[in-house]
């Protein structure tokens, strides 16, 4: 059914929806390459910021007159609905493309088939589902905030070779090396939010931010003024966070979630960047569902940077999605602290469900990517 054309445009309109992966959120990543009937690239471009044109509207602008019966390959389904910007459906109706090749449908309820339905409608021949499996890789936070109606979790452990995260002092700096650091860099540049426990702020005094000057050869693809700081989560059900926290007073926003209010001496301290979230609670603890639920209003991808306790919350709830590890060639030793908090478990059936997907050398340490659950 698909020509070795096809197959083609449909891999470079991937490569190119995956430039805009630190820039788009909380749209998703989009690519567009539009191909004459000598089979020759006359446009092509990618979605690069929310609010900005879509990935079509760059590909047809380069394509000028050259669009008319031409193929258009786009990873997802041309919008049909008036957003920031005009439906991308209408346009590729206005500017004559004779075929349309999908990726896969849109699941934003606003699009939903509607899209392919207008560009059918107009005459031209749509085919959709080409490297589908690809496309769906490309936005599995924008994917799960449609679909599941929450975001994406990530979580992210650094630990010894024996499993353990900190000496039993609580001593954890550093347990892996400069380059793993670095790593968790780029992996906040990717996230909307990231997520962080009381008792880690009080221990750590973290920053939870991304420092561009850290995010090694990122630096050549990003611009310091195109990068998105994360929303940065405090759980903390009990109100304990210290006036003097060091990411209250960073550029960008954070947002402190609790389940009781807190008092008004201490609110009247916070910046204007600082937000105050009150939640439902679980046996005394944020209820970590309608925490999701919150976030998918405007977060895609969330990575939780926490101790054992918030960590292992997430996973035993079946409410992460992946856990990457850091496994530093160093062991600590059965008196360091554990790497998860999780139920005492009674048979091997009951344990969270994980399967690596991908393991490589950041550095000197050791990174493992894992699926959990189903
Ligand atoms: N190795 C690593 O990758 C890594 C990363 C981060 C931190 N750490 C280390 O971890 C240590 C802190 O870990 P920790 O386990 O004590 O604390 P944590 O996981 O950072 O925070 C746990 C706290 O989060 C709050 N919380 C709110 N809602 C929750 C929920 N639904 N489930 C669970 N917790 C919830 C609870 O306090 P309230 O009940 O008061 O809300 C809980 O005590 C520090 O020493 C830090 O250095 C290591």
């Amino acid at each position: 059914m698909w020509s070795t054309i096809d197959i083609t445009m449909m891999s470079r309109a991937i490569m190119l929806a995956r430039r805009g992966r630190y820039t788009t959120r909380p749209n998703p990543n989009v690519g567009c390459v539009i191909v004459d009937a000598n089979g020759v690239i006359v446009g092509e471009g990618w979605h690069q910021r929310a609010g900005g044109p879509h990935a079509e509207v760059h590909a047809w602008r380069m394509a000028g007159d050259k669009a008319r019966g031409a193929t258009a390959y786009v990873t997802l389904e041309p919008c049909s609905h008036y957003g920031r910007t005009p439906p991308c459906a209408n346009g590729l109706i206005a500017q004559g493309l004779k075929r349309v090749v999908i990726a896969m449908t849109d699941p934003n309820p606003q699009v939903a088939g509607r899209g392919i339905a207008m560009l059918q409608a107009a005459g031209i021949d749509v085919c959709s589902g080409l490297l589908a499996d690809e496309a769906r890789k490309l936005n599995p936070g924008f994917l799960s905030r449609m679909e599941r109606g929450r975001p994406y979790v990530t979580v992210k452990l650094a630990a010894s070779l024996d499993g353990k995260t900190a000496l039993a002092n609580g001593e954890s700096k550093w347990i892996t090396g400069p380059a793993a650091r670095e790593d968790v860099q780029r992996l906040r540049a990717l996230s909307c939010a990231v997520v962080t426990g009381i008792d880690t702020v009080l221990a750590d005094d973290p920053s939870m931010n991304v420092r561009y000057q850290q995010l090694g050869y990122l630096q050549q693809q990003l611009d310091e003024d195109e990068l998105i700081q994360p929303l940065r989560v405090v759980l903390d059900s009990r109100c304990r966070m210290p006036a003097t926290a060091r990411m209250l007073s960073l550029p960008g926003q954070t947002l402190l979630v609790s389940c009781q209010a807190y008092p008004a001496e201490f609110m009247r301290t916070l910046p204007a960047n600082v937000q105050c979230l009150q939640l439902p609670d679980v046996a005394g603890r944020i209820d970590l569902s309608a925490l999701l639920q919150y976030l998918a209003t405007s977060c895609n991808s969330v990575l939780v940077e926490a101790g054992a306790t918030l960590c292992g919350a997430f996973i035993s709830n079946a409410l992460a999605d992946e856990l990457v590890l850091y496994q530093a060639p160093k062991i600590l030793g059965a008196s360091g602290r554990n790497l998860l908090q999780l139920p005492q478990y009674q048979q091997l059936s009951d344990l969270p469900s994980l399967q690596l997907i991908e393991q490589r050398k950041v550095g000197v340490d050791n990174r493992l990517t894992l699926k959990l659950g189903d």
